[in-house]
């Protein structure tokens, strides 16, 4: 099984931190008594859990309808997400308490109370109801991170329409492919947000995509940027011209439990993204239990920020419902942590500052830093001196999802970011549990640096061998052996795919895709995935996607692709193209063939490198051997080479590896 995990000098499997005793005498959760609990009797566990964190309008009759692989949860109950993430905070009198306070990378601020939040949501709830949009409506998001995305998204909840948002770095083919599958009758969108200085397109791309997006009838554009774009007249609303005149006045709807809250498309093992279906009260619950409790969160109190951007599953549930479930104070920001404000921008900008980030922290008395461990590691890069020039003792608990966080990553941010002081939370989850499985809880986990420890009360993990064998040390394949709330319902227009994808492999168990280790102490250490799943700073792609991209490129007859380690990244994709014999290799075409996947999938998409070669290694049977390509670029002894059909391909492949440069 291909670990991800760099062992280095802190990798040890005895190294602990226990609960900062400070910390643990006021926590909220000390002792392991919620897991015995849930241990007991789960659906109990996760019914009091709905009933305590989430208000109903209409209880629920039955916890869980378990039709493997379909799962309802709190079946019969009624409730709707943006009253339980704004009316009813104002109803107990927090009407002024702030929602968010928001930075632009520009450095302009807004700060947003829950009442003001609240109005806003009412106000697009109904443009969106005066555009025809109903319950069980699509609305497609695509949008940077300004205030107007959480209020959209709200104001979908409010009326019964779900959304599917299209991360802002997506290209216009991503968007059209994830509207038609959807059938979405509204793009919501803006001009532009702002990137390392530079307003970045976003309406453009949609105008790309809208040509072959028949389901779409309206178009609404946040001004976020002031760039000059085209506005078809009839179907392009500017949005600050549809708020202008609508009411502050709209009822949350009461909503099944099971209504569907919003599609979310992810990569699989195929080139089709996958439309992960999640709904309403399991999944609030889940990720307002799982944001409170993780956290520590004290919404009284606390200024919590999590650096993700919205169009992730992370943004969904832990900037946007779970926090503001939980009534919680939130920081969001615009750009990217290597932009300072503008003052500060001199010269060249590979000059710049590299400190916004901990002036964030600093400004605003962060409490709670939830990010990725590319980030880390990418400010590991640029030196400690820069959150050294901080105050950052406001800071009280750390956070990491998206990849396997190496203990050296690990060990920076307890040092230099949590001072010693702050427990760290590794979050293991997916796009498809919709909230966090398995992570430290900060009052009661001793945590080891690159463990994600073990499951969060009432979530059930066991490791398996490739025989589903349960395996109680050592390396398995990580499965779920019980329903949770926020299981994905399903891939949206396709049953079948989503049994096969989860349930298949291994008979009456959830299988995640990723590989996994278990120590003495039954800790859990996550290796990566297994299967052809790539994890590029956190975010998945899929060789075949980025596969399919390449061969559409006139001068590629063949592609493989593979993610090589990478020590920045987690992984970079490699992409191994044969040219059609009418073509020259050259770098000039090597580099056109690279951007050619950026311009079809996105620039996250784009291959580190493109190795142009004459042959690929295959089995006699045909298939591409993908581990020896890894094996390859990663500079490793090839192992088992017998089932190759040509011998010679590996010796030629090692040459041109070793030959390509590889790009930014
Ligand atoms: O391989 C695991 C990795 O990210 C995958 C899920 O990706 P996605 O659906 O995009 O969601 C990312 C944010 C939740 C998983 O299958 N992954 C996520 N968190 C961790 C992780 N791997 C190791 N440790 C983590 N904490």
């Amino acid at each position: 099984m291909a670990g991800q995990v760099t062992i280095g000098d802190f990798y040890s499997e005895d190294r602990t931190f226990p609960p900062p005793p400070e910390f643990r005498a006021t926590a909220l959760v000390k002792d392991r008594s919620m897991w015995d609990e849930a241990n007991a009797d789960y659906e109990a566990f996760w019914a009091r859990q709905a009933r305590e964190l989430v208000t109903w309008f209409e209880d629920f009759d039955t916890v869980l309808d378990w039709q493997l692989p379909f799962a309802k949860w709190f079946v019969g109950g009624k409730l709707n997400v943006s009253y339980n993430c704004l009316d009813r905070h104002i109803e107990a009198g927090l009407g002024d308490k702030v929602a968010y306070y928001w930075e632009g990378e520009p450095g302009d601020t807004v700060v947003l109370t829950y009442r003001q939040l609240h109005a806003e949501v009412c106000k697009f709830a109904n443009v969106l109801k005066g555009l025809g949009l109903k319950t069980g409506d699509r609305a497609l998001i695509y949008m940077p991170m300004v205030l107007e995305l959480p209020i959209a998204m709200l104001a979908c909840t409010r009326i019964g329409v779900a959304h599917s948002i299209v991360f802002g770095g997506f290209s216009p083919d991503s968007i059209m492919d994830r509207c038609n599958d959807a059938e979405a009758r509204i793009i919501i969108t803006a001009d532009a947000g702002y990137r390392r200085g530079v307003a970045s397109g976003l309406k453009v791309n949609v105008d790309a995509a809208l040509a072959q997006c028949p389901t779409v009838e309206n178009v609404v554009v946040v001004n976020r940027c002031g760039l000059d774009v085209e506005m078809e007249p009839g179907r392009d609303h500017w949005w600050h011209e549809l708020m202008a005149t609508a009411s502050t006045d709209c009822a949350a709807e009461p909503l099944d439990s099971e209504q569907l809250l919003f599609l979310l498309y992810t990569s699989g093992t195929t080139a089709k993204p996958k439309g992960i279906m999640h709904t309403t009260g399991g999944y609030l619950t889940q990720v307002a239990f799982s944001h409170k409790y993780t956290f520590d969160l004290r919404p009284e109190s606390d200024v919590y920020w999590c650096g993700a951007d919205i169009g992730w599953v992370t943004g969904h549930s832990y900037i946007v419902y779970g926090p503001l479930c939980n009534g919680a104070t939130s920081v969001i920001y615009e750009g990217t942590p290597d932009t300072p404000r503008p003052e500060f921008r001199q010269g060249d900008p590979a000059a710049w500052p590299k400190d916004r980030l901990w002036d964030i922290i600093e400004r605003y008395g962060v409490t709670q830093l939830y990010t990725a461990p590319t980030a880390i590691r990418t400010f590991m890069k640029w030196g400690e001196q820069w959150p050294a020039a901080h105050d950052l003792s406001s800071l009280r608990v750390l956070g990491t999802v998206g990849e396997p966080i190496n203990p050296e990553a690990w060990m920076w941010y307890h040092t230099h970011i949590g001072r010693e002081r702050c427990p760290i939370a590794d979050t293991w989850w997916q796009t498809e549990t919709g909230g966090h499985m398995i992570s430290p809880w900060p009052g009661v986990t001793t945590t080891k640096p690159g463990s994600a420890c073990g499951p969060i009360p009432g979530i059930f993990i066991e490791l398996v061998d490739d025989e589903g064998q349960v395996v109680q040390r050592g390396g398995g394949y990580l499965t779920i052996t019980k329903p949770w709330p926020a299981i994905l319902r399903g891939i949206w227009g396709s049953p079948e795919r989503y049994f096969d994808t989860y349930w298949s492999r291994f008979d009456g168990r959830y299988f995640a895709g990723d590989g996994a280790k278990l120590d003495d102490d039954g800790y859990l250490w996550l290796l990566g995935r297994v299967d052809d799943v790539m994890n590029v700073s956190g975010h998945r792609i899929s060789t075949a996607e980025v596969e399919s991209a390449l061969v559409d490129h006139p001068a590629v007859a063949e592609a493989a692709v593979v993610g090589a380690n990478d020590e920045l990244t987690g992984q970079a994709i490699i992409g191994y193209v044969i040219l059609r014999g009418t073509y020259q290799a050259s770098d000039v075409l090597r580099e056109e063939v690279r951007q050619h996947v950026a311009k079809k999938l996105g620039p996250l998409a784009r291959p580190k490198a493109v190795i142009l070669v004459p042959d690929l290694p295959k089995t006699r049977s045909g298939k591409i051997m993908r581990r020896l390509l890894r094996d390859v670029v990663e500079g490793r002894s090839l192992g088992d080479t017998t089932t190759l059909a040509d011998q010679s391909v590996v010796e030629e492949l090692r040459t041109r590896a070793l030959d390509a440069p590889a790009e930014d």
